[in-house]
């Protein structure tokens, strides 16, 4: 994701990516005469880098799911936005070992009957895993098809019994800057924080994901558990979360947080507002036959409203002007 510094936190991407790797990004960038902007797109080695991956159990088909072409395991794996693992695309893959899952619980604070710390073993138990294949559209204009596992997060949070005063419920990912190269540095304020409004999170869409591709999720793609709000920009879709706080007033979040015209709450994908920098009408799908250079100069799509779950999610809407409200 671009990111707009604020004054005295300027870092050279030189700092954050292993020097090499950004010396040999500047003089491919330069001989083929890109901007950093638009070169953002496909030129990350597409190797399969990164912790092993084991197999996740028994998973029944969601009848919802898209058909449309899937993007490859190794492109959805080594093209990421993990900012606790490097703000270079190939950086979440690279630096998966840094992050520790095991063991992982999960903290539930806040307007509920039921908080308390949580195993993931808790946290996982009683929910059987469905495949979801959601398009997720990132606010850089690229998308992804992806064979998600996992169950919806509303059926995660009425265990914890939210009472009358729980309108939102912000998530939390890990904090653990010994370990995290990406929190060494003032990037955004850590730890990465996102919201929902409860209709939101209650939604049926709304996935809390466990794995993807049939395997438990990769480091890089937010192990072990990551939100997956297909009608939002991806950054919506939190990773590796260790808290979830049920709250009566809208939270923070963390792109709001860094650059509050330039990402709102709510964050529905939408072509008609566009972002400040570039246009929301268009996007590149990242599906395997568009990688490296070719990424660069492939057809665009248009962006559909609500990234095609208009059907299933306008309705949460009613009555809000969502370019205010974007
Ligand atoms: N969650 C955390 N904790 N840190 C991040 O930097 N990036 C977000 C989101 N979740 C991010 C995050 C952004 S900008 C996007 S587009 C998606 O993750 C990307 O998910 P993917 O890399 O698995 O495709």
């Amino acid at each position: 994701m671009p990111i707009t510094f604020k004054a005295g936190n300027k870092i050279n991407s030189s700092e954050i990516t292993p020097e090499e790797v950004f010396n040999r990004r500047r003089e491919f960038l330069s001989a083929a005469g890109f901007t950093m902007g638009a070169a953002a797109i496909g030129i990350s080695p597409w190797s399969d880098v990164g912790a092993a991956v084991p197999e996740l159990g028994a998973i029944s088909q969601w009848s919802g799911s898209t058909t449309e072409k899937q993007t490859p395991w190794t492109q959805a794996t080594t093209y990421n936005n993990f900012y606790e693992l490097g703000t270079d695309k190939g950086d979440p893959a690279r630096n998966a070992d840094r992050l520790v899952t095991d063991p992982w619980s999960v903290e539930i604070e806040g307007e509920c009957g039921k908080p308390g710390t949580y195993t993931l073993e808790d946290i996982l138990k009683p929910h059987a895993n469905e495949e979801r294949i959601y398009r997720l559209r990132c606010v850089e204009a690229w998308s992804m098809v992806i064979p998600w596992a996992g169950f919806p997060l509303g059926d995660l949070l009425k265990r914890f019994e939210p009472n009358s005063k729980a309108k939102y419920v912000q998530f939390q990912t890990i904090i653990d800057k010994e370990r995290l190269p990406g929190q060494r540095y003032p990037v955004l304020q850590w730890p990465y924080v996102e919201g929902l409004r409860i209709d939101e999170a209650m939604h049926p869409l709304t996935l809390m994901a466990v794995g993807m591709y049939g395997k438990n999720l990769p480091n890089q793609s937010g192990a072990p558990l990551r939100l997956v709000v297909p009608w939002k920009y991806g950054f919506k879709s939190i990773k590796s979360i260790v808290r979830i706080s049920f709250v009566e007033k809208q939270p923070d979040t963390s792109w709001n947080l860094s650059a509050p015209r330039e990402y709102g709450f709510y964050s529905n994908v939408n072509p008609d507002v566009s972002h400040p920098r570039w246009s929301q009408a268009k996007e590149r799908r990242l599906d395997g036959d568009t990688k490296g250079l070719a990424a660069l100069f492939s057809k665009k799509r248009d962006t559909e409203m609500f990234n095609g779950y208009a059907e299933e999610v306008a309705g949460l809407y009613t009555g809000m002007d969502l370019k205010t409200n974007f």
